[in-house]
């Protein structure tokens, strides 16, 4: 990689990230590091900081004598999070977290900076005020690792499936997955909507390319505060042809399963970190189990929850299903008036769609929303109409099915639900950096 040029001390170096004092052949050896102060405490002649980089953090030890009182007394006044360069030889030192500290002998100041704002035992509010600050924490740097390590992963998987990237619009004429929790925008004077899902364009390109895929922002304008729901999130939509719902199913495991498989080989620092043993990841292998609608419903009120065929399964009821489970699980074939218009009806059950959501287990409910797609324009246009819509505002999406219509399947993920599931947090918006909900969009 190319190294940034700069100075310690007046001299011209090239810096070496903090990870270099790990490294086997480092004790005895000189090292530049810069950085950004993450712990500081001064003792009679001996500052003692932790350096923190990309690469993460450091003990290093200043000593007034080797560096002079008027440096000594500047590196002092470092404030957390205050940025400086420091050059010296890395020192076994068993009382140091991670057993060797740097003994510096040149420090430099890039920014002493002013009393940070973030300490121990503040509100959750102020934290989410200083959002753009507190992102510099361990537990945040650990989770935006292991969410860059996921689309990665996810990326890499569907590439060796053949599957192409395609880029969907974010502004929309349509609102695809129900009127009422889509972002209104003003588009010159004409209706629009942000995206709740790229779905409907992806079906476009799926017929010249077969199978596709997109990983956007998705919209919903969804008013409810729950733990698992954000107005802005990150979206996977997989859309493949000549596919049956046993097949979408099939290749959305394999894909967990292959995906989960890698993070935990390549991220089981972050993970423990974040309160995941890694090896739960790696027990995970599909086929997970499926279970019907009608059986879910049936369990749900054999446990008292009082569901009517008909509605979608609720947060509660999505937690008693997987609280008990270490896998996740399909429901599939819920009934038509509790799914969105594209899907397919259940050949030979006129009261059921071809569709699966899958739950993630210990009772961290849905992450994935999967179906067929219904192929016939007729069927489609009535269902159209009977959630309220209007046929015309589809033309374009309804032309699909004049020309080459093929079954086809697809699914979407949210990239933050998976994540909140795999590092076990309790609030969904701590697996994204700025999270967008009912109550806040800013910072
Ligand atoms: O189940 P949903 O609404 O399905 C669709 O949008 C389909 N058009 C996808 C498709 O077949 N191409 O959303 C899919 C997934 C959910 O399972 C969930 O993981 C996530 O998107 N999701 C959310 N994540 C965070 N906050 C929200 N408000 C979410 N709404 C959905
Ligand atoms: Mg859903």
């Amino acid at each position: 990689m190319h190294e940034v040029r700069a100075q310690v001390a007046g001299v011209p170096v090239a810096f070496d990230p903090v990870e270099r004092v790990r490294a086997e052949d480092a004790v005895g050896r000189r090292v530049r590091l810069r950085g950004w102060v993450h712990r500081s405490r001064s003792s009679g002649g001996l500052l003692f900081l932790t350096l923190r980089d990309r690469t993460g953090t450091v003990p290093v030890t200043i000593r007034k004598d080797a560096v002079g009182a008027e440096r000594f007394q500047a590196a002092e006044h470092v404030q957390l999070e205050g940025a400086i360069a420091v050059s010296g030889v890395v020192a076994e030192d068993p009382r140091a977290p991670g057993g060797r500290e740097v003994r510096a002998d040149q420090v430099e100041i890039i920014h002493a900076g002013e009393p940070f704002p973030i300490f121990k035992d503040q509100t959750e509010e102020f934290l989410l005020d200083k959002r753009h600050l507190a992102i510099r924490s361990q537990e945040f740097v650990q989770m935006f690792r292991l969410k860059a390590a996921l689309l990665g992963a996810l990326r890499e998987f569907l590439t060796e499936e053949d599957v192409l990237e395609v880029t969907p619009p974010i502004i929309t004429g349509n609102a695809a997955e129900g009127g009422a929790e889509a972002f209104a925008v003003d588009y010159f004077g004409r209706p629009g909507y942000l995206a709740q899902t790229a779905q409907l364009y992806l079906e476009a390109m799926l017929f010249p390319h077969e199978r596709v895929y997109a990983i956007t922002p998705s919209f919903r304008a969804e008013k409810s505060r729950t733990t698992r729901h954000l107005t802005e999130y990150t979206h996977l939509e997989v859309e493949l042809a000549w596919c049956d719902l046993d097949g979408l199913f099939d290749f959305t495991d394999r894909m967990f399963v292959t995906v989960l498989h890698r993070l935990a080989e390549r991220c089981p620092g972050e993970l423990r970190a974040l309160g995941r043993d890694p090896a739960d990841l790696l027990r995970l292998s599909a086929p997970f189990d499926r279970i019907r609608y009608k059986d879910a419903i049936e369990k749900l009120r054999g446990q008292g929850f009082p569901v009517q065929w008909g509605s979608d399964l609720a947060t509660a009821e999505e937690r008693a299903l997987t609280l008990e489970r270490a896998s996740p699980v399909w429901v599939t074939h819920f009934p038509v008036e509790a799914k969105a218009f594209y899907m397919l009806r259940t050949p030979g059950d006129p009261t059921t769609v071809e569709a699966g959501d899958l739950l993630a287990p210990e009772g961290y409910g849905e992450i994935v929303g999967a179906s067929c797609r219904e192929t016939d324009i007729d069927r489609l246009t009535e269902r159209i109409k009977a959630v309220g819509a209007n046929p015309a505002d589809y033309d374009w999406y309804l032309d699909l099915r004049r020309h080459g219509s093929v079954p086809h399947a697809g699914f979407g993920t949210g990239l933050e639900r998976i994540l909140r599931w795999v590092t076990r947090r309790e609030h969904i918006r701590d697996t994204t950096p700025f999270p967008r909900t009912p109550a806040r969009h800013t910072p």
